[in-house]
């Protein structure tokens, strides 16, 4: 059976049409909200599964990928009308083709064993499709690239796809050196590169163009509307890179900072550490989330920040004395004069490392940008939003931030 016999033009985007058999052996899916990537992969891989390749599709967590890559792959398996070609097993999560025993494993990267374990019953992996690959850390991606070894007759192939979220992502670094931001694709002989935004999808109604039209942050316009990667230009952090710090997650020497917030703004408390030879600060973990009464928050830090001192936002002297009722070891920021100038300086003059979880501070460091003028200029004052996690990560730091500057201070004048 070819695939043109069982696949009527109608029923993919024309522009996927091509990639259906591209050989390359890295395949990059990138752009707006609802180009029609998911679908266009799911229904290939249907087809792929058909004639005989091993896929295994990962996404950062198992349970999101039930709901997700599991239900794109079934709704093309009905789409084209395919359903008894399959073995669907939503509990070992794999579906399997009944001509050739070929499978689909769908597998989370928390699900470590399983992950090692993979072997499909008919032959080796040749395929890897890396769902939301910007939610992944590069090691993991290196790790599933290693994965496609053996024997076969296919091209092995590793296929992402994603939203291009920020420009200092490890995908924009290790795939879009050679890319040509004037045109939606490149092609050499290892790498395939799309770009599809929403209307590259045909199958979009009126209403969704139009929710997607209508975004007016030039931030979520950007990337989900048009399929760009994230603002960079006024960007107030440029100095920043995400990594896989899970080797990091059991330091003891960890500084905690905390910016109230309830109902418009989140609270939001930090983890960090601080290595003073090399100037570099790590993002361990992050708490962010609204509605929480100071007492939640708490509970929230008896687990967050057990037995360490927090330095919080000094505005909120009430909550942090709530804090304190609950034995939490909550401090006030001391917030000199023009501290958030300083703070803002010191971290800029730093290599900040965030771990690849921490994706509320990756965002707001994404999205921190300086202040314009009437005329657009950009102005020395950071605007005042997008700023939960980092202000947090400036009263978490305040200590060091005037050690350096005692130091400075201490040092004699020549
Ligand atoms: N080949 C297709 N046949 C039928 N419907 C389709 C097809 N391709 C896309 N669609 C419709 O378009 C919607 C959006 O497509 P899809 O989810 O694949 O986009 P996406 O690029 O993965 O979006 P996101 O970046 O938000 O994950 C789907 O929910 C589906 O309704
Ligand atoms: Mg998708």
């Amino acid at each position: 059976m070819t695939r043109r016999l069982i696949l009527p033009r109608s029923a993919l985007n024309p522009v996927y049409i091509p990639c259906l058999d591209a050989p390359q052996r890295y395949q990059i899916y990138f752009g707006g909200a609802s180009s029609g990537k998911s679908c266009f992969l799911a229904t290939r891989l249907v087809l792929d599964t058909l004639s005989g390749r091993n896929t295994l599709i990962v996404r950062n967590v198992a349970k999101t990928l039930r709901t997700s890559c599991l239900n794109e792959v079934q709704k093309a398996i009905s789409r084209l009308s395919l359903g008894g070609c399959f073995r669907i097993s939503r509990t070992d999560m794999t579906i399997t083709a009944r001509n050739n025993g070929a499978q689909m494993i769908f597998c989370g990267l928390d699900d470590v064993e399983k992950i090692k374990s993979i072997t499909p019953p008919n032959g080796p992996l040749t395929d890897v499709w890396i769902e939301e690959a910007t939610e992944i850390a590069y090691n993991d991606f290196k790790q599933l690239d290693k994965r496609l070894r053996g024997q076969t007759r296919h091209v092995k192939r590793m296929t992402l796809s994603f939203n291009p979220v920020y420009k200092t992502h490890w995908l924009y670094r290790e795939f879009f050196s050679g890319f040509d931001e004037s045109k939606n694709f490149l092609l050499s002989p290892d790498l395939l590169i799309l770009k599809t935004t929403y209307r590259d999808n045909q199958f979009l109604t009126e209403d969704d163009v139009r929710a997607l039209e209508s975004e007016r942050d030039p931030y979520f316009r950007a990337v989900y509307t048009l399929g760009e990667w994230g603002a960079t230009g006024e960007n107030i952090f440029t100095n920043w890179r995400t990594e896989d710090l899970s080797h990091l997650q059991n330091s003891e020497k960890c500084l905690f900072g905390l910016d109230f917030g309830f109902s418009s703004d989140p609270c939001a408390c930090v983890r960090c550490r601080y290595d003073r030879d090399q100037k570099r600060v790590y993002i361990l973990s992050e708490l962010y989330e609204k509605g929480l009464t100071n007492d939640a928050l708490a509970q929230r830090l008896r687990s967050f920040a057990p037995h360490s001192y927090v330095t919080c936002d000094s505005a909120e002297p009430k909550s942090i004395a709530d804090l304190k009722n609950h034995g939490i070891l909550a401090l006030p920021a001391k917030k000199g004069p023009d501290s958030l100038m300083h703070g803002i300086q010191w971290l800029r003059a730093q290599e900040i490392v965030v771990d690849i979880r921490c994706t509320h501070m990756a965002r707001e460091l994404t999205l921190y940008q300086w202040k314009r003028d009437r005329d657009g200029q950009s102005i020395r004052q950071p605007q005042d939003r997008d700023n939960h996690l980092i202000d947090a990560l400036r009263y978490a730091l305040e200590g060091e931030m005037s050690a350096r500057y005692a130091a400075i201070q201490a040092r004699p004048c020549w």
